[in-house]
């Protein structure tokens, strides 16, 4: 798909067409991962933080956060609720926490491995080629770090940098690429100072990277952030600015679903915090085949408040799993069963096999 067509796609404002839109994108998704939705159980075991991210919540200049690190044992506990309740994978996520060690989360890592036949993915930041390298040996799957917008200029302006240290996160995602990881990347929609084209652009980097998975969800200001407070006190939007709105996510989906067609999308929390009613269902329905239930202890989840209204902050992992059933029964949709590799990072892993199949 060319850059023109992506932008009248991201203009188009017509319920019928978009339809097309919808239509196209889900029977991509079915043509290419199936029916089968993976349930990804995601573990926030740290909401500690070095980085000052102007959007984040959990950024280390905002002292109203009761900062945790979950203990190894706590985090074995999640793995072992996530094998209970059926999941294949536990995403481990936490903020740019350089006290979790790279010898730490390695042991961590291990010890899933060794009790369990989970994939694990990591989602901790930007980290040095050594640790994303021992993480990998020590069993690591996967690596999601989204890019969060391809205009350079609008990245430094929210992203500063640490000190000396200039932040490439797409030079990373070629690290990890090599590394042997499954790879995930993604963005947000709709930050203050993002256009139509920087979305356009965005997506032809989903082509490009070649990504095996790819996170979508709206940008959603956290009034404790200088970000949040700009977009609050209502910053002055150019007709070039996207809304950080429900449907420029579902067309960022379903564009993203036909750009990378074998990747694994998530129907993000994002987006179920922006329509909680049936924003899962309906990013399920135009191009995302992956739910993220949240498994972190209760008792931490308010405190990873990456931005305000999140869903699923009181409820049970137990609850969220049986309230995501109930959601894809309704849109019958199945749930899927093993690990749910990226149909994509299979074929690089096992390109013999593919041409022999064939
Ligand atoms: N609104 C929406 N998404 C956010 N993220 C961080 N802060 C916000 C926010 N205010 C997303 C980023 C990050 C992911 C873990 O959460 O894209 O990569
Ligand atoms: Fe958590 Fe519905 S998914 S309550």
């Amino acid at each position: 798909m060319d850059k023109a067509t992506i932008l009248r796609w991201l203009r188009e404002t017509d319920a019928a067409r978009l339809e097309e839109l919808w239509q196209r994108a889900d029977a991509t998704r079915r043509a290419e991962v199936g029916d089968a939705v993976q349930l990804r159980g995601l573990v926030e075991f740290s909401n500690v933080c070095v980085r000052q991210c102007t959007y984040c919540g959990l950024r280390a200049g905002n002292r109203g956060v009761t900062r945790y690190t979950m203990t190894a044992d706590e985090i074995m506990g999640c793995a072992r609720e996530a094998v209970r309740l059926g999941f294949g994978t536990v995403v481990l996520q936490s903020g740019e926490n350089p006290s979790c060690t790279a010898a730490w989360l390695a042991g961590v890592i291990r010890s899933i491995k060794a009790e369990t036949s989970l994939a694990v993915t990591l989602s901790v930041g930007e980290r040095d080629r050594a640790e994303l390298a021992a993480w990998r040996t020590a069993g690591a799957d996967r690596y999601l770090l989204r890019f969060e917008t391809s205009n350079r200029q609008l990245y430094d302006r929210i992203h500063p940098g640490l000190p000396g240290q200039f932040s490439d996160r797409l030079a990373i995602l070629r690290q990890l690429r090599d590394l042997g990881y499954e790879v995930g990347s993604g963005v947000m929609v709709g930050l203050p100072g993002q256009t139509y084209d920087d979305l356009a652009e965005d997506l032809l980097w989903f082509g490009r990277l070649g990504l095996d998975m790819i996170g979508i969800g709206p940008y959603i200001p956290h009034p404790d952030t200088p970000l949040g407070q700009e977009a609050l006190g209502g910053a002055a939007a150019g007709a070039e600015q996207v809304p950080a709105s429900e449907l420029m996510t579902y067309k960022m989906v379903a564009l993203a679903r036909l750009m990378c067609p074998g990747a694994n999308l998530p129907s993000t929390t994002a987006l179920a915090t922006l329509n909680k009613a049936s924003g899962r269902e309906l990013g399920l329905s135009r191009g995302a085949n992956i739910l993220m239930p949240n498994l972190t202890p209760t008792r931490y989840r308010a405190a990873y408040e990456i931005y305000p209204s999140k869903v699923c902050i009181t409820e049970t992992a137990e609850i969220c799993h049986g309230c995501m059933m109930r959601r894809l029964q309704s849109i019958h949709r199945s749930v899927g069963t093993g690990r749910g590799d990226a149909p994509a990072y299979h074929r690089r892993q096992h390109p013999v096999n593919e041409r022999t199949a064939s």
